[in-house]
């Protein structure tokens, strides 16, 4: 058996790494470990709680103490770091837990994982690394790190952290660099999710700015498929960029959303632009492509109607989200509507 320390995993991408990964592989013993912020939630690892090689520990990846009684009960050999703060707009909003969370937590995490000599520690970053692009060109990974956000500093910061204790203490880190992701049990406060539910409830839809900018859109199963083959096959000190090469505008996005619920252009609603928006974000995935032999397995036309779907059929999962704390975020983050 691996003993498999994944942090964050009641969180969107690692609750669909868990759920996956547990109907794939009984040879891996999943120790998940979350703080339960406002985008944990333990009702996306439903199925996960019914197998005896799942353990769910609430706490946070700064607990220095926690991690080390973590480490040693369940001789915990590999770690997979999803656990971050994830929202741009919460990080312009207020940055702090970003750097407490995202650098020091991450700190906390590696140090202890050095200690107990772990076989492999992915650290799960994010293409937003590497900053802007113009109209031509994707991002590689020797593309100079460059973040313009809150979210995407302390992301950056984590990431070359965790690629210094590579190159200093040869740790085993490998690195992946995702684009933007999809699916279901995405918190209503990203583009997809939030524009479905204010679709469905026939309320405005925020577009940021022109609504011009672009994002690299990839399935949350593609994006948890090409992590675990990272885990199992990455080379240690490596950095793999992950994207299924779907460039979009987000004006795309909201326009096919509306026109699958069948509503009315007259939702779209352009409001101020978001500080700092970064423009453009693609992909170049060749690396993991050639070296890895992963491709996405799923076309945005069929994944996108499989999520759509999904918030139609689940609306008990987000209307509870959207009736707790999210009205306070909701009101200070759209206040000009
Ligand atoms: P999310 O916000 O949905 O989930 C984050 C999870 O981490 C939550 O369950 C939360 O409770 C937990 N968490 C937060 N602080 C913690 C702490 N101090 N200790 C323990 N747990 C803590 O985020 P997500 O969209 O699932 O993203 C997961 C990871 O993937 C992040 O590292 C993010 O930067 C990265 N990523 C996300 C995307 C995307 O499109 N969502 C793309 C590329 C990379
Ligand atoms: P988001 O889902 O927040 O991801 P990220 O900023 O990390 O790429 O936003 C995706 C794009 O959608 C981004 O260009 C900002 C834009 N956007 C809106 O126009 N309106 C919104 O209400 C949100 C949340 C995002």
């Amino acid at each position: 058996m691996k003993n498999i320390l994944v942090t964050g995993g009641a969180g969107f991408i690692g609750s669909n790494y868990i759920n996956y990964i547990l109907n794939e592989r009984d040879d891996y013993n999943i120790i998940n470990i979350d703080k339960l912020t406002y985008a944990g939630n333990l009702e996306n690892l439903k199925i996960s709680e019914l197998k005896s090689n799942y353990h769910f520990i609430k706490g946070d990846i700064g607990n220095a103490e926690l991690l080390r009684y973590i480490f040693e009960k369940f001789k915990i050999k590999y770690v997979i770091n999803f656990a971050a703060e994830s929202h741009v707009d919460r990080s312009i909003l207020g940055s702090e837990i970003f750097f407490k969370t995202n650098v020091m937590g991450t700190n906390v995490l590696l140090e202890t994982a050095r200690f107990f000599e772990v076989e492999k520690f992915l650290q799960i970053s994010t293409d937003e690394v590497y900053g802007s692009l113009g109209e031509k060109g994707k991002f590689s990974e020797t593309t100079p790190i460059s973040p313009n956000s809150p979210y995407s500093s302390s992301k950056a910061s984590s990431d070359l952290m965790a690629l210094s204790f590579f190159h200093t203490y040869e740790m085993p880190i490998v690195i992946t660099r995702c684009s933007n992701n999809y699916g279901q049990f995405q918190f209503p406060e990203k583009l997809i999710p939030l524009m479905i539910i204010n679709a469905l409830n026939n309320q405005k839809l925020p577009v940021y700015g022109d609504g011009l900018n672009v994002r690299d859109w990839i399935y949350v199963v593609d994006h948890n498929r090409a992590i675990n083959l990272v885990f199992e096959e990455g080379k240690i000190g490596e950095v793999y960029n992950i994207g299924a090469s779907n460039e979009m505008k987000n004006i795309e996005i909201v326009n096919l959303i509306l026109s699958q619920l069948k509503r009315d252009e007259s939702l779209i609603q352009y409001i101020k632009d978001r500080p700092g928006h970064d423009r453009r974000y693609a992909i170049d995935s060749t690396k993991i492509q050639t070296e890895l032999n992963w491709t996405p397995a799923f076309t945005f036309e069929e994944a996108i109607v499989k999520t759509i779907d999904w918030y139609l059929e689940n609306k008990q999962w987000w209307q509870r989200i959207i009736s707790g704390e999210y009205k306070k975020y909701y009101s200070e983050q759209y206040n000009l509507i």
